[in-house]
């Protein structure tokens, strides 16, 4: 799908050829000399359109108005919330139709911001994405092309820059998630991965299971020697500032497929294993967006990729293993597996020195019983790396909320035959999972998101949903606008303005 942006006053938007004309309505929307605001007005006047979220009102061949079919959309209080649910309302009812190509009119709401804009492109992005890639017939989806049309493009356009770049990147992350485990093993995604490394200041770089061993990472290594599908190691960096300037490292745990291992799980709904990959999709769709922004930082990606299978030489509960770290892990259950990938890889996260770490995972069951599929879950041991997370998770509508890490809950983790188990008890087991991370990331300021109830979704509308990648970029560009801030700038680099400015620190 492509997206385009116009200056189109309400009267040149009424002259518009397009097979819809989607328009988001306010409530005191005032009627003026042309054919679309006199419309809606009436609409609104008499009562039988209301511009709350969800409210719709169609109109098809209207005189004066040249777009085939007119959907107005009620806009509610303009929040981005409310942009979102318009946009998802108008789009929902298009579907039976078979709209190519579409206005999207959000000229119509008071003092436009330009991150409403982006929120309007995100839910078309998300509205039209359409899985394909193992069906027989590809199926691409009837709407080809959107006009987003505003009453500044100028005012827009940083939104609208953001909003699609980030449809690129969610779109990543969903196909990525939503392939089998057979189409999307470690090594097709360190594939996907090496694809990243053609965009401009993305270079990737990828381990295999003699690095990996030569690196120590006894703990990775005992999740994936049950499977005969050799592990991956995953290395991006994205170089967008100084050499000098300390990274944002990103962790995404990317088991292909969690069967539980000899703690196998059972059968109903196993094949959902295959989204255990979630956090590593999400870090490569933010590399996607990284590489179409080019935002002033540095940040570095690592994805542990591997199978959690049962086999002859699959670990067994009870093993004790050796992380990089040098602690010794007693596997108490196999299916506990995310944590041991990730434990080994926030230790390799150290040798960048980074200003902070980020863990994305599917991690727990008992996150998706705790917060559902509405918010992640959220824990970090730095208030103002919590703070810039959170904040970043309201900004772009892709929420988490802050979870605790009081020492009481690593009670749980103790055991006689190693320095740590790989489970506590049945209590509390999002943040006891969270606590056992903790332990790998005392070197630098760490965050870790619990995605498991909110990368995708279940029943009916089965499928992954890009999150949390709005949140990570609104995190990173959050970081790279705070390198530039006067006065904000690490001191251990200079400040850096624009990418031209980098450029030549480098020479
Ligand atoms: N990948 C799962 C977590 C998960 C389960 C995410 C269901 C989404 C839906 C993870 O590897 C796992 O199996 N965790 C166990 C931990 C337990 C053994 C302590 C769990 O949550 O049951
Ligand atoms: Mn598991
Ligand atoms: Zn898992």
């Amino acid at each position: 799908m492509d997206f385009e942006l116009k200056t189109l006053t309400l009267t040149r938007i009424c002259s518009e050829k397009c097979d819809a004309l989607l328009v988001l309505t306010p409530q005191d929307l005032r009627a003026g000399d042309d054919a679309l605001s006199a419309l809606a007005a009436l609409a609104l006047e008499s009562g039988d359109f209301e511009a709350k979220p969800g409210k719709l009102l169609s109109a098809y061949r209207t005189p004066g108005i040249a777009a085939t079919r007119v959907l107005l959309v009620g806009a509610g209080d303009g929040s981005l919330k409310s942009v979102r649910n318009a946009v998802n309302t108008g789009l929902g009812a298009l579907k039976v139709s078979n709209a190519q190509r579409i206005v999207l009119c959000l000229g119509a709401l008071n003092n436009l911001k330009s991150d409403a804009v982006r929120a309007a492109v995100v839910a078309c992005g998300d509205a039209t994405y359409l899985y394909s890639s193992t069906k027989s017939k590809v199926s691409t989806a009837k709407l080809q092309h959107v006009v987003v049309a505003v009453n500044d493009a100028a005012t827009a356009k940083a939104g609208f820059d953001k909003g699609t770049a980030l449809v690129k990147g969610i779109e990543f992350a969903r196909e990525w998630a939503n392939r089998p485990a057979n189409h999307a093993t470690p090594t097709l995604l360190a594939g996907a991965a090496k694809g990243l490394g053609k965009l401009r200041n993305i270079k990737v770089e990828v381990l295999g299971p003699r690095e990996v061993a030569r690196l120590g990472m006894g703990a990775f290594m005992a999740v994936a020697q049950g499977t005969a599908e050799p592990l991956r190691f995953i290395v991006l960096r994205y170089e967008g500032a100084a050499r000098a300037e300390a990274p944002v490292v990103l962790v995404g745990k990317g088991i292909t497929f969690d069967s539980g291992g000899i703690s196998i799980k059972p059968s109903a709904e196993m094949d959902e294993m295959k989204f255990d990959m979630c956090g590593a999709a999400s870090v490569l769709g933010a590399f996607r967006v990284l590489g179409e922004l080019q935002p002033a930082l540095n940040v570095v990606g690592l994805i542990p990729a591997c199978e959690n299978l049962l086999g002859g030489r699959a670990v067994k509960p009870g093993d004790v293993v050796t992380s990089m770290s040098g602690q010794t892990i007693e596997i108490l259950n196999t299916d506990a597996e995310g944590r041991l990938v990730l434990c080994d890889a926030l230790t390799y996260a150290e040798r960048f020195k980074p200003r902070a770490v980020v863990d994305i995972a599917t991690l727990t069951g008992a996150c998706v019983i705790a917060l559902g599929g509405v918010r992640s879950a959220l824990f970090s041991t730095d208030e103002s790396l919590a703070r810039s997370l959170a904040d970043a998770g309201e900004s772009s509508l892709d929420l988490c909320w802050r979870m605790p890490l009081d020492e009481e809950y690593a009670e749980g983790l103790k055991t006689s035959f190693a320095d740590v188990a790989n489970i506590a008890g049945k209590a509390a087991g999002v943040v006891t999972a969270a606590k056992f991370l903790q332990r790998f990331a005392a070197n630098f300021p760490w965050a870790h998101l619990d995605i498991a109830g909110t990368a995708w979704k279940r029943g009916a509308a089965k499928g992954a949903t890009g999150r949390p990648v709005p949140l990570l970029v609104d995190f990173l560009l959050g970081q790279a606008a705070a390198a530039v801030a006067p006065g904000k700038a690490p001191s251990r680099a200079k400040p850096v303005k624009t990418r031209r400015a980098v450029a030549k620190a480098r020479v």
